[in-house]
Parts: structure tokens; C-alpha cells; sequence
């Protein structure tokens, strides 16, 4: 009895985690204040402590009055609030599991859909699935089964496959919902409509006008108390393997056949594959200054906070057009962007002071934190001669829209539970990621080289990282600020 009309609860497993307590409860609060919730009759918390149902609920409200303080109502928490249970239970006691399902059942009372939410720290996945499974949590006798599982999906290929295989043993493929974050946000939806809905980009989407692409993800923020898991995992997995190829796949694709997950997540998949293994040569690895002081971190750790690549995509749109990417924390700036960069016009006719000088059309699409888009052109400056300068073409979504933009977990958790997994990441897409950094983050291990670098906290990273790019006659731009088109930043 399969429907969307039933009633669906949903599980978070790690209910009593920070990921609950920041991003899903006030995302689920903000949903149901936008009305957008009723068809999800439970959220049931499961955790190990012994809490009563009262106090767990007046912590989630302590969460949405911290992280959701402009949207929080009193009398609108009240009745979102009746939707809140808590259960206590293990992940690794199978019988917590039966006993689970077993109350789910009584306050579900009829059937009911199910979605559950893995919140969990990432070494309890697997068994999480297949206590589910044991349990006969997967069967879509009663309505449908959906599993959330959030990222890190694996840490490497053969522990993404191993797990892909964990969760297939339990779950059909068209049941599992992977979350990347960056999926969800506005402006990362927005690079399919800006592509496909318009007209007057995609002709020129290509090698033949594209020079260089640039994928930008930076943050001021250190690792702070996450240095746990952030020492062993280090900046690739953390945010290549994820986010920055989810945008590059985005940008790179070709149109799918119709905005259906599967046509989208075919073609992201597809250019992910092509995609040639990326050169230790063409990497650049560091770690800011005073990291190793951080608790948690090994005294010597070789783990980078900061990586720069450059790649190519070998397929006809793209051959030969370099895609540079770079993340990293304790930067000058926190902004997310990317950079298409155009060729120069074949011949300048303009007398010139300094030809090197010209700047070319740029495209920034802006993910955070101004969103928007940016062109910019060369315009004549007036009053002289044949002096140009460039000029920016902006679009903000503070202007145009008038509205704040949702989180992205607002978004996610709407898709998953309306069954849409465009956003959402295929076991295809996450082992091809792995494929391509795994060689990189084994070779920077076996092969010591590129050399780990230091950059100072708060700067724009290493000089290693800008040549990676000026020994191709190119420089790192932003476009979203108003910084100038190059930074040069070192100390
Ligand atoms: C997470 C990473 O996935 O993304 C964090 O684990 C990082 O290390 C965060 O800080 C960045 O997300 P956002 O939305 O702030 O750009």
C-alpha cells in the first residue's frame, strides 16, 4: 500500500546531536510554519540518554530560538511541537530496533510512510541499515520506506562501495536519499534554471568560449571543536569530494532529458566520469598556521586545510578547458563561488596601454554568502579616448527576490519527504568522486609530494596555490565581492 496520501513519520537516529538540534528541527519548524508539513504526522527522536518526551522537546525549542530566532513563534512552536516524540534505544541492541517499530506502530496507529534520518556519526551507518533491515523496517507493506543518510559517505572508494553495498542489502536504491548540503542551497538549484531556462548562455558554454572555470569554496572558520574528524579526514573528503565536484558536475553537465532525478543524476554522473585523473602535479596542499595547536589534531599532522587542484573533463563540450578548484579554512573571506571565465576577443583593436592588462567577460554564479550572478564586461570609460574598464552586470537575490533564502536543509528534507531525489546523491556519482580524489589523498601520503605548505590564518593560502594557476598564464579571480578580480593576499 503504497501512497503519498498516507501519514509519514519521520525517525532521526542521533536525535540528541547538533545536527538535530541546529539544522533539521528548525528546518522541520520552519517548514511547518510555511505550511509545508502536513503530511509528516511524527518526528520521533531516537537517542541512547534517558530524556523525557518534555525535555527533549523544550531543547529542539531552545535550538529553533538560537539558530532560526527571526522565524520563531511561540504558539506556532506549540503545534509544531505536538509532532515531537522521543524514544530511547541503542543503534548497536537489535531489540531496540523491534521495540522501535513496535511503538511507531501504536502511535502511527494505521499505516503509515516512513522516512528515516541518519544523524548519526558516520561509523554507525551501516549498522543502523541493517538493524532496520533485521527488524523488517525496509518492507513497504504499511507505505512507503526512505532513508536519509548524511555525509561523509564513505572516507575512501572501497569504504563508500562496502557501504553502498550495506545499505542495497537492505534498501532499494530509489529508497536512499544521500545528503550533500550544497544540493539544497538556492543558488546551487539555481545553476540548472540559469542554464537551461535561458537562452543566451549555453551557445557559449563551452571550449570554444569558455578559457578557464574556477570553483572557489572558502571560510574563514577554523576547525574549531571538529578536529576529531576533521584530523583524519582532512579537506578533500571533507569538501571535494562532496560539494566542490556537486558544483562542478552542475556547471559541467550536459541538458538533461527532462528535470527528472534520474535524467539530472545521470548526466552529473556521466561528467564525473569523465573526468581525467587529476595530476599530482596539477594539487597543492596546506594547513594554517597553529592547526597542530588545535585539540585533537596530531602534534605532526600532515592533514591539509587547504587544497587547490586543476582538472580537465575529457568529452567534446569540454576538452582541454582547465577547471580549477580550491577549499580551504582560516581564509581571508568566506565565499562560494564559481568563476567562468571567457577567451579574450580573437583580435583587440583597441590601442591598448597594456594588452595583458584586458580583462575578459566573466560569469560568477554566487552560492554564498551575497547570492546572486555577476557579469562583467569592458565598458568604455567616458570622457577618454579608447580607455575601457570593466563593469559588473549584478544580480542579488536580496534585491530581486526581497526574501531571505531558506537553509538548505529546509529544501532537502521537503524532497526527501515528497520522494523527489534530484538533490540528492546516486551511488554512482559517490564512487565516481571517490575515484578521482582517493589517488590524490593516497599519493600526497605515499609520495610526499606535493609538499604539505603553511599559510598564515587569514590569508588567501599559499603562494604555491596562485601559481598553480600563473604557470598557466591565469589567476584565481573573485567575482562576488568587491574585491578585485585577483587576490593577492600572502604575508
Ligand atoms: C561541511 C563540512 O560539509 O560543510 C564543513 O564538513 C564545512 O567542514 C561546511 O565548514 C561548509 O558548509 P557551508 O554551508 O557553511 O559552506
Amino acid at each position: 500500500m503504497l501512497g503519498p496520501s498516507l501519514p509519514t513519520t519521520l525517525v532521526i537516529f542521533g536525535a540528541s546531536g547538533d545536527l538535530t538540534w541546529r539544522m533539521l528541527i528548525p528546518a522541520l519548524y520552519n517548514n511547518f510554519q510555511k505550511g509545508r508539513l502536513s503530511d509528516c504526522a511524527h518526528i520521533v527522536g531516537y537517542a541512547r540518554r534517558p530524556i523525557a518526551e518534555e525535555t527533549f522537546r523544550e531543547h529542539l525549542r531552545e535550538g529553533v530560538t538560537t539558530f532560526s530566532p527571526d522565524t520563531f513563534e511561540a504558539s506556532t512552536w506549540d503545534s509544531f511541537a505536538l509532532k515531537l516524540y522521543y524514544f530511547q534505544g541503542n543503534l548497536d541492541i537489535a531489540d531496540d530496533y523491534v521495540r522501535l517499530d513496535e511503538y511507531l506502530k501504536k502511535i502511527e496507529n494505521d499505516p503509515a510512510n516512513r522516512l528515516y534520518y541518519l544523524a548519526t556519526a558516520p561509523e554507525h551507518y551501516a549498522l543502523v541499515v541493517g538493524y532496520l533491515g533485521a527488524a523488517g523496517m525496509a518492507a513497504q507493506a504499511d507505505g512507503w520506506r526512505r532513508i536519509v543518510i548524511e555525509k561523509p559517505f564513505g572516507e575512501d572508494l572501497a569504504s563508500a562501495q562496502a557501504l553502498n553495498r550495506a545499505v542495497h542489502a537492505v534498501f532499494d536504491e530509489s529508497q536512499v536519499y544521500r545528503i550533500d548540503h550544497y544540493l539544497g542551497k538556492e543558488t546551487a538549484q539555481n545553476i540548472l534554471f540559469f542554464r537551461f531556462a535561458n537562452t543566451i548562455f549555453e551557445p557559449v558554454w563551452n571550449r570554444r568560449y569558455v578559457d578557464n572555470i574556477q570553483v572557489t569554496v572558502a571560510e574563514i572558520v577554523d576547525v574549531g571543536h571538529r578536529a576529531g574528524y576533521y584530523d583524519s579526514a582532512g579537506v578533500v573528503r571533507d569538501m571535494f569530494q562532496n560539494h566542490l565536484l556537486q558544483l562542478l558536475s552542475l556547471v559541467a553537465m550536459e541538458p538533461p532529458a527532462s528535470f527528472e532525478a534520474d535524467a539530472i543524476r545521470n548526466e552529473k554522473a556521466k561528467v564525473l566520469t569523465s573526468i581525467r585523473p587529476i595530476a599530482l602535479g596539477d594539487t597543492v596542499r596546506a594547513q594554517y598556521a597553529g592547526y597542530r595547536d588545535a585539540e585533537g589534531v596530531a602534534p605532526a599532522s600532515q592533514t591539509p586545510t587547504l587544497a587547490a587542484l586543476k582538472l580537465y573533463i575529457d568529452n567534446w563540450r569540454w576538452k582541454g578547458v582547465p577547471f580549477y578548484l580550491r577549499s580551504g579554512k582560516a581564509l581571508a573571506q568566506k565565499t562560494s563561488e564559481i568563476i567562468i571565465e571567457f577567451m579574450r576577443p580573437p583580435h583587440l583593436m583597441f590601442h591598448l596601454k597594456d594588452e595583458s592588462d584586458f580583462t575578459p567577460n566573466i560569469l560568477s554564479l554566487c552560492i554564498q554568502p551575497d547570492e546572486g550572478i555577476h557579469l562583467r564586461f569592458e565598458a568604455k570609460v567616458p570622457d577618454s579616448a579608447q580607455e575601457m574598464r570593466s563593469v559588473d552586470m549584478d544580480f542579488h537575490y536580496r534585491t530581486s527576490f526581497n526574501s531571505t533564502l531558506p537553509d538548505a536543509y529546509e529544501r532537502l528534507l521537503l524532497e526527501a519527504l515528497e520522494g523527489d531525489a534530484t538533490l540528492f546523491n546516486r551511488s554512482d556519482a559517490i564512487e565516481a568522486a571517490w575515484r578521482l580524489v582517493d589517488p590524490v589523498i593516497q599519493g600526497w601520503e605515499k609520495e610526499n609530494s606535493p609538499a604539505l605548505t603553511v599559510y598564515p590564518s587569514g590569508s588567501w593560502g599559499p603562494a604555491e596555490a596562485d601559481d598553480l594557476l600563473a604557470r598557466d598564464g591565469r589567476r584565481w579571480r573573485l567575482g562576488c565581492s568587491d574585491e578585485e578580480g585577483t587576490i593577492h593576499a600572502h604575508s
